[in-house]
């Protein structure tokens, strides 16, 4: 699977939405996050991110080895919908990115 990191926290460009065939790409308070077990490895979402928020899951740079486990977790509750588009935004987020200071300033 494909992952979303730290970059994406706070400002949520969402170029990547439009570009995964399979709408496995899912809104929550503060940041996005990939449906690992949804997700084609299509690669086609790491190139429009913006901020380079996007990694292959063996690519993701060390100090953000926890968005790993963040971009799992989101999907505790919500499971696998089959599609972002229909679940809309939520305002969930993994705790550790929760408590994290604005990112965005
Ligand atoms: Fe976030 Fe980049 Fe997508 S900022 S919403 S991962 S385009
Ligand atoms: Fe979609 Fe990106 Fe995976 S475009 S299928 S989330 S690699």
């Amino acid at each position: 699977t494909y992952i979303i990191a730290e970059p994406c926290v706070d400002v949520m460009d969402k170029a990547c939405v439009e570009e995964c065939p399979v709408d496995c790409i899912y809104e929550g308070g503060r940041s996005l996050y990939i449906q690992p077990d949804e997700c084609v490895d299509c690669g086609a979402c790491e190139p429009v991110c913006p901020v380079e928020a996007i990694f292959y899951e063996d690519d993701v740079p060390d100090e953000w080895d926890p968005y790993l486990s963040a971009n799992a977790d989101f999907f505790d509750e919500l499971g696998s919908p089959g599609g972002a588009s229909k679940v809309g935004k939520t305002d969930f987020d993994p705790p550790f990115i929760k408590s994290l200071p604005p990112m965005n300033e």
